[in-house]
């Protein structure tokens, strides 16, 4: 009989061709930010020298917002942008990013897309408790979500806001989290505060500026006391349990705004290219303060009277 033939590496096709690599939206959108990247691929190294350029020193407890494509293609991508953090922040590093997940979610709210009426009674039935070890969180990115899987990344008992957090001062940081106003006094944004914390905007703006939320229930302004509960279930140590959530609305359309007032009012905010995106390092004190200032002023005006 005759030998069978190695398979031929030439009858292997890759999704080289531009037509092929168009089909799969993902690719195209990697496509995309490999075209916008100058200067050659974004490396570990030029992480580090931008983001210490931008201001991030050893020591510091950073809270971290971020996208992965805004950067330009990273050399293996989030991991590389994981490490690099922790290397501009030396061994002394506390890194925290945001880990919101679905708790119990209400299929009659959903909209992009919905789901049959018909549906929502067995949805709501069939939801599996939420289990904070393992429940991934939801539109932060694979930056966020990448560290929150990282060994030795505690997470915040909270089931829809929690935070991830690894260092020395991460049990302090994520340690509690009160199921009452998730972003307040007894939210891991509070205990940044208390730490003399940084906010680093890796590649976004402020509408993703999760510590405006706090700025949010240390104002005064009118609606503040709409407070909003909601019931469902979480595992905890190995029990399932109720849980109650009780919040108030939040306004996030308006940080950008409030961003924008405080990089020109307060200039507490170094702004600077992290790869090929526009990042901004900024003391979380500063700008919770400068946020509770802006929403008691802003959502305190009178209205115009309507013109004749
Ligand atoms: C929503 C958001 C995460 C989207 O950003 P994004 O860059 O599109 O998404 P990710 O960070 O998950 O990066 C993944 C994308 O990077 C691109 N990518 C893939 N490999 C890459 C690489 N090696 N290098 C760079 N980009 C790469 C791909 O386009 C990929 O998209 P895909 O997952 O659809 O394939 C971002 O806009 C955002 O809002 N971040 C802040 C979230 C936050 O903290 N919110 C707080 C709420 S108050």
């Amino acid at each position: 009989m005759a030998p069978t033939e190695p398979t031929s590496l030439a009858l292997i096709s890759y999704p080289t061709h531009p037509s092929a690599v168009s089909e799969n939206p993902r690719c195209a959108a990697e496509a995309q930010v490999i075209s916008r990247t100058t200067g050659g691929p974004i490396t570990g190294s030029r992480l580090v020298t931008d983001l210490r350029a931008l201001g991030v020193t050893p020591g510091m407890t950073l809270l971290v917002h971020s996208s992965l494509s805004s950067l330009g293609w990273v050399v293996d991508g989030a991991e590389t942008v994981v490490l690099a953090l922790e290397e501009a922040l030396g061994s002394t590093v506390t890194l925290m990013m945001p880990a919101y997940s679905y708790d119990a979610p209400e299929p009659s709210e959903w909209e992009n897309p919905p789901v049959p009426e018909s549906w929502w009674a067995t949805i709501r039935e069939e939801w599996p408790p939420y289990d904070g070890r393992w429940a991934r969180s939801q539109h932060l990115g694979v930056i966020a979500e990448t560290f929150r899987t990282q060994p030795g990344t505690l997470r915040s008992p909270h089931p829809s806001l929690s935070f991830s957090a690894r260092g020395p001062q991460a049990p302090t940081l994520v340690g509690n989290h009160s199921l009452e106003n998730a972003a307040g006094d007894g939210s891991p944004l509070a205990r940044l505060y208390d730490l003399g914390g940084y906010v680093l905007l890796l590649g976004v703006g402020h509408d993703s500026n999760s510590s405006l939320h706090l700025s949010e229930t240390r104002a005064h302004w009118p609606g503040r006391e709409e407070m909003r509960s909601r019931k469902g279930k979480w595992v905890r140590e190995g029990r399932v349990e109720e849980f109650l959530l009780l919040d108030f609305n939040w306004h996030s359309e308006e940080f950008g705004s409030l961003g924008k007032d405080l990089e020109s009012e307060t200039r507490s905010v170094s702004i600077g290219p992290v790869g090929i995106s526009e990042s901004r390092l900024m003391p979380q004190r500063t700008l919770v303060d400068f946020g509770v200032r802006w929403i008691e002023h802003h959502r305190n005006k009178v209205p115009d009277p309507p013109s004749a």
